[in-house]
């Protein structure tokens, strides 16, 4: 595995730093990448290792760059900024290509890539992080245990807190509203209606459909044409959400509004602690059924979502240096679903005391 090289774009930023830790501390030397000399020099003299500047309009440069590494973990983000130019370099450089993003658009676009991807025989898989391993595997968990699935519903709750990246990100996704899957195609549904209450391993939590990453990777690794993803929220911000939502989408479609909003966010917001990250919990409900009424069900309890996407995704890097998986692929598409039980302090459930 040593022999191997890869690089860590975005390796500065909050999620980035903490992949790079991880690398690390299971004994890889990535080359640390970045747009900014002045964040990715001081990281790299900390942890001993080498880097390279470039921007990600510069393809020329990027390819040249890019080609000399067996693997590319794409760690800078809002992703549907970013994601296409390296896709693009990793199959120009017959280049494995892995990121974090949970972004629907974005899984879509990578998704499409799957034949040149075979054609390179590399893997191009986005999502290795919080978004979207646990629900993928979980999805993929409960498909296989209904026969011919054409309902799946995905839910997440945490007890953690966002990062000002994937706060930015999602400033950035509002203007497309709330989407769910029906009969294959994606769909708006009206922010802030649809809540309901969902048993998870701790306890019961509020949720609504929200807009998450298995709307494209779900469809894709498991076939099924109805999809909702919800998230959990606290109960009194449901009526809020209600008008909040539409409102915010219509403020947010200004891009000079939604600059300054992310501009706020990056003072104000500084992502979990250490002490969050070790202690947090992130849990994931899935149910699959079919026409005739059968259903199944799981129940997922896992580690705090930046510390599980670190994990996760050295995890998924180890894996494609291991199996050579080809293609434009989804984590448990290329894994299977138990990959998600292989991240410390996981465990998944069929039943729970009370359902
Ligand atoms: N799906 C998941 O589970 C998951 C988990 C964690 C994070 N994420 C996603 O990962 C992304 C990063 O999150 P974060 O918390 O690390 O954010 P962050 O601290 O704001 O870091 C963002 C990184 O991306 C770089 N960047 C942003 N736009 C760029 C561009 N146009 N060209 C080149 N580099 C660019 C930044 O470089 P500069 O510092 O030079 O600006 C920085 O290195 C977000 O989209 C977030 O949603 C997803």
């Amino acid at each position: 595995m040593t022999e191997k090289t890869w690089m860590i774009y975005g390796a500065n930023g909050y999620t980035g730093v903490l992949v790079c830790e991880e690398a690390v501390r299971r004994g890889h030397k990535p080359v640390l990448a970045g747009r900014s000399a002045d964040k990715i020099v001081p990281l790299a003299e900390r942890l001993g290792l080498s880097y390279v500047v470039v921007n990600l309009q510069d393809e020329e440069n990027l390819a040249k760059i890019v080609v000399g590494f067996d693997l590319v973990f794409h760690a800078a983000g809002p992703f549907i900024y970013t994601s296409a130019p390296m896709v693009r370099a990793c199959i120009k450089g017959g280049t494995n290509y892995v990121d974090i993003t949970g972004e629907v658009t974005v899984l879509e676009h990578t998704l499409s890539y799957d034949q040149q991807a075979q054609e390179r025989g590399i893997a191009l898989m986005s999502g290795v992080g919080f978004g979207i391993v646990p629900t993928d595997c979980m999805a993929n968990y409960v498909a296989a245990r209904v026969p011919d699935p054409t309902q799946l519903e995905l839910a997440v709750a945490t007890t953690g807190s966002p990062s000002a990246g994937t706060m930015k990100t999602i400033l950035e996704q509002s203007p497309s509203g709330t989407l769910v899957r029906r009969n294959g195609q994606l769909v708006r549904h009206p922010t802030g209606t649809g809540g309901r209450r969902i048993r998870f391993v701790d306890r019961e939590h509020t949720v609504l459909p929200m807009s998450w990453g298995d709307l494209a990777t779900a469809y894709r690794s498991t076939g099924i044409p109805n999809i909702t993803t919800y998230m959990a929220f606290p109960e009194r911000f449901l009526p809020l959400m209600r008008w909040v939502g539409p409102l915010s989408q219509s403020l947010l479609a200004v891009r000079p509004a939604r600059r300054l909003m992310q501009k706020c966010v990056e003072k104000a917001v500084h992502g979990p602690d250490e002490h969050m990250r070790q202690t947090a919990r992130s849990y994931v409900w899935a149910r699959a059924a079919n026409e005739k009424g059968n259903e199944a069900q799981a129940w997922l309890d896992t580690s705090e979502g930046y510390h599980f996407t670190a994990i996760a995704g050295v995890h998924c890097v180890e894996r494609i240096f291991e199996e050579r998986p080809q293609g434009a692929l989804t984590p448990a598409l290329a894994f299977g679903a138990d990959l998600v039980l292989q991240i410390p302090g996981t465990k998944r459930y069929d039943r729970l005391n009370d359902s």
